[in-house]
């Protein structure tokens, strides 16, 4: 018979045993990321519906030896399939899912140095999802996953007259918001209208009363996946329009979900 200290006692080395191979565990997903052979600049692209995207993934240079000899490559998407193969210099599309057919390619040439992007072309709302990338040869292997998602954006037409400044845009999706900044910061007060141009898809027209000559104004596009600043600068002769577009990243939630895992374990940690 086991007296209690004895069931404390393996039931705390227990314990300390599975903690610990829990915290290599983590150590092993974290230091199995960082030393990754096969990256992506952009795991989380967002593409504009009907143009083409370049889908990041190559070997890092830090990971690539001076010569990676035979180079083959995979791109797979989880609910679709296979998206596009390449072995033994040339393009293996047997087992293509019918999607894809004529609409994808990576470049031999990037891929003999280890860049294996892919080039999806006129984008489809269906192109959504999840995609991994392969990379297999003699000296490196390795895997990414990238996200892509889409929507339609556009860049904004401005127009002054009237000493009202107008912002027109020709396709949004989602249905974005708009807002307009002085060159101090300051939120104006706007008129914006959207018009639904064909299902979930808007154009849109904003505009400023009483904006002034030789002012900059910026004015505001966006949804949850693209923003669009457009600095528009008044002069005499008309409206100087600059756009830059960013785009949304990984879901801040997976960060904090992460961020909590580590603080539960280091207080599994200080209670045993
Ligand atoms: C990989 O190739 C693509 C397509 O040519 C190019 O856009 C990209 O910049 C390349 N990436 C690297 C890291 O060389």
């Amino acid at each position: 018979m086991a007296t209690v200290g004895q069931i404390i006692f393996f039931t705390l080395v227990t314990l300390n045993v599975l903690l610990a191979a829990f915290i290599v565990l983590i150590l092993t997903l974290a230091f199995s990321k960082s030393t990754s052979k096969v990256v992506s600049s952009n795991t989380k692209p967002v593409a504009n519906l009907g143009e083409d995207q370049i889908l990041s993934c190559y070997v890092s240079a830090e990971s690539q030896p001076n010569r990676l000899g035979e180079v083959s490559v995979s791109w797979e998407k989880t609910d679709l399939g296979t998206v596009y193969r390449y072995e033994n210099r040339a393009p293996a599309l047997d087992g293509q899912a019918s999607a894809f057919k004529g609409r994808a390619q990576v470049f031999p040439d990037a891929v003999a140095i280890g860049n294996a992007s892919l080039l999806l072309r006129s984008v489809r709302s269906s192109d959504e999802g999840e995609y991994t990338c392969t990379i297999r040869s003699s000296v490196a292997h390795g895997t990414v996953s990238i996200q892509l998602r889409t929507a339609v954006f556009s860049v904004p037409t401005l127009k002054f007259s009237n000493s009202i400044l107008t912002s027109e845009a020709s396709s949004w999706f989602p249905k974005p918001d708009v807002t307009w900044l002085n060159q101090t910061g300051n939120e104006l007060n706007a008129n914006t209208s959207f018009t639904e141009r064909s299902p979930g898809i808007y154009s849109l027209l904003s505009s400023l009363q009483s904006a002034k000559v030789s002012e900059t104004y910026s004015c505001r596009i966006e949804n949850s996946l693209v923003v669009a600043v457009t600095e528009a600068t008044i002069s005499g002769s008309g409206v100087l329009g600059r756009t830059f577009f960013t785009f949304s990243v990984a879901s801040t939630q997976l960060v904090s979900f992460y961020l909590n895992i580590i603080t539960s374990v280091l207080c599994m940690f200080y209670v045993v």
